[in-house]
């Protein structure tokens, strides 16, 4: 019988519901451009919705990081000199992640820290990583930074820290914030910590809109499941098939944006918000931007946030790089 995995999960931080009612209401509230932050696409329903669309053939980006760790894993853990423990920035499902800890624990024992918002993407994470020999896991429910924060409390005399931010979630902050983000993480960082950053590269425009518009409608269920999220949780009324799911590509940001339109006029109620507002016929909420990069700016997006990159590595099939950073 296969043993349990071994995995404690620090006590959850209190995440409120009026912190996301208060983001909701501030992101319809918006003057011009209504919005939602895409950090609530990911619920439980919305995080299964996402390994499916980790499975479609018109997204690549998944396989491609996979692929990638799979073959460069041990290239990458050699140049990272031990002993290391490791943290990672959105646990994901923890198929890339599983390459990374088998590499390592080649040479010695791991600690293993994922952070993630969601208790359900942890979870999942520890089915998926728990029973690898010499690797253990703790789970932070919490927000990135406070939850980095707290694995570096946890170094030992002469660890290194290896922070893992795959997936290209990078690319779902705006271009500005992105670098924000690097510069934070490096304030909680060392000289000599290691960062490893997945970035998606430019690609055919064609080829990135059926990525975020597959014609099974996966994505589009993923994108809606946000407007259900808020009826089951804030108590809202959004009709979903009021709405469509539209993908955008912006050729000056260069990035695919995600939104929802409304197909009629309509109001909405969100209850437990005490919130109503409207939305036009054609008018969008603007749900995920997804940034497309090119090698050269990965490389200074981290000199310019305190790193200096210690290798790059590129999948042929589907653009995008795994990028090694230390921090200076
Ligand atoms: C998690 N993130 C990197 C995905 C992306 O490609 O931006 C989220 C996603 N949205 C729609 N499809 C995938």
């Amino acid at each position: 019988m296969a043993s349990a995995p071994r995995m404690a999960t620090a006590s959850p931080a209190v995440r409120s519901l009026s912190e996301f009612s208060s983001e909701v209401v501030g992101g319809l509230s918006h003057p011009g451009q209504k919005e939602l932050p895409s950090k609530y696409l990911y619920d439980a329903v919305g995080s299964a919705l996402f390994d499916v669309i980790c499975l479609l053939p018109e997204y690549g980006l998944s396989r491609a990081g996979m692929r990638m760790l799979e073959r460069y894993s041990g290239e990458i853990i050699g140049r990272v000199p031990g002993p290391v423990m490791v943290a990672e920035l959105g646990s994901g499902s923890g198929q890339q992640t599983r390459w990374l800890l088998e590499a390592l624990a080649r040479r010695q024992r791991v600690n293993y820290y994922p952070i993630d918002i969601s208790g359900s993407a942890l979870f999942r994470c520890q089915q998926e990583l728990g029973q690898i020999d010499m690797v253990s896991i703790v789970g932070f429910e919490r927000a990135y930074l406070d939850g980095l924060q707290e694995v570096a409390a946890r170094r030992r005399e002469g660890e290194r820290l290896l922070v893992l931010f795959l997936g290209s979630t990078i690319g779902n902050f705006d271009r500005p914030a992105g670098d924000q983000f690097l510069r934070e993480v490096r304030s909680i960082l060392r000289e000599g910590d290691a960062l490893l950053l997945t970035t998606d590269l430019e690609k055919p425009v064609p080829t990135l809109i059926l990525a975020y518009d597959d014609p099974a409608g996966v994505t589009a269920a993923f994108n809606k499941n946000l407007l259900a999220r808020i009826n089951r949780e804030l108590g809202g009324d959004f009709d979903l098939a009021n709405f469509e799911h539209v993908v955008r590509w912006d050729e000056t940001e260069r990035r695919i944006e995600m939104h929802l339109r409304s197909k009629v006029w309509q109001r909405v109620t969100i209850r437990k918000a005490g919130f109503r507002f409207y939305l036009r016929e054609g008018e969008t909420i603007w749900t995920e931007s997804s940034h497309k990069y090119n090698p050269r700016e990965v490389v200074q997006m981290g000199e310019c946030s305190g790193y200096r990159c210690a290798g790059q590595w590129f999948d042929s099939e589907w653009p995008l790089a795994q990028n090694l950073f230390f921090a200076v």
